[in-house]
């Protein structure tokens, strides 16, 4: 069965550890991010953006999580990653994700709050998890882009008060890192994360995860950050190896052949991310 990420991330914070959050793109990805995760005995979140959701159907991602679930039998929840819409996030509430993003960051504050309880009211009696963003995270993810200029670093007093508002079970400050790969180092705000994680007891997300060194997510992940999403580097290994394949052999045919080595690539990644928050052997 699919949990909800509520518990999964309490848990994880007591214990002082992470969880990834893997964005996956499509039905295969599902079974070998759990196959990482199984080899190492680790829980872990499946995540979908939007636009996944619309390329695949969101009944159709939950039934296949599901049943990978079961097969690799690890602790799984399944989360919509970074939805604009309370449509979208009603049908895969209906369809069985067990947590969802309402991303009402680029909202001025009042209406974040308003946007986020609208949803809370809808998912808490269902046990599903909501996730809400403070400040305003940079760089690409899907069809949501913030111009370096206008990412937006969270306020720790908000912080507290949106969560007193809106119950929000867990939360996302924006502190200095960026979807994608970075054109320098990113620039975490280690004192802001600690002072937002004084202020409030919810489980806090790191997005952004790809392409900040290791050292620097365990640190943010010792100071309260239990929830560390990854997309750009999976991609990245899966369609760099499928890239190599092509190069030396253009005319290849059988789709096993590459896609084979496009998964042992992503697998290694997904099991380097997962050793990095240290969740391996939690279950
Ligand atoms: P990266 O693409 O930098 O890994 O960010 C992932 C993310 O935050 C998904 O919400
Ligand atoms: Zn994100
Ligand atoms: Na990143």
């Amino acid at each position: 069965a699919l949990l909800s990420t509520t518990p999964m991330l309490e848990k994880a914070k007591a214990d002082n550890h992470g969880i990834v959050a893997f964005n996956v793109h499509s039905f295969d990805s599902i079974f070998w991010v759990l196959e990482a995760a199984a080899e190492l005995k680790s829980p872990v979140i499946l995540q979908t953006t939007v636009g996944t959701v619309k390329s695949l159907g969101p009944k159709n991602i939950v039934q296949v999580a599901k049943a990978a679930s079961e097969h690799y039998d690890i602790p799984t929840g399944l989360h919509l990653d970074h939805c604009t819409d309370f449509e979208v996030i009603k049908e895969a509430i209906r369809a069985g994700y067990t947590s969802v993003m309402i991303d009402a960051s680029m909202h001025p504050f009042e209406e974040n709050v308003t946007r986020t309880k609208e949803v809370i009211q809808l998912a808490k009696s269902l046990g599903v998890n909501v996730e809400a963003e403070l400040g305003k995270v940079g760089g690409v993810e899907d069809d949501i882009v913030v111009a370096d200029e206008d990412a937006q670093k969270a306020v720790p007093e908000e912080c507290k008060q949106f969560v007193e508002m809106t119950g929000v079970p867990t939360l996302a400050p924006a502190i200095g890192t960026a979807h994608g790969i970075y054109k320098g180092k990113p620039d975490i705000d280690f004192d802001r994360i600690a002072a937002i994680a004084e202020m409030v007891d919810v489980p806090l997300v790191l997005h952004g995860g790809s392409a900040v060194p290791d050292a620097d997510v365990r640190r943010c992940v010792s100071l309260g950050m239990a929830k560390v999403n990854v997309s750009t580097e999976l991609k990245n290994a899966y369609s760099e190896a499928i890239r190599h394949h092509f190069a030396a052999k253009p005319d290849s045919l059988d789709p096993r052949a590459y896609l084979q080595k496009a998964k042992d690539a992503a697998k290694e990644m997904a099991k380097s991310k997962i050793r990095m928050v240290g969740s391996e052997g939690k279950v």
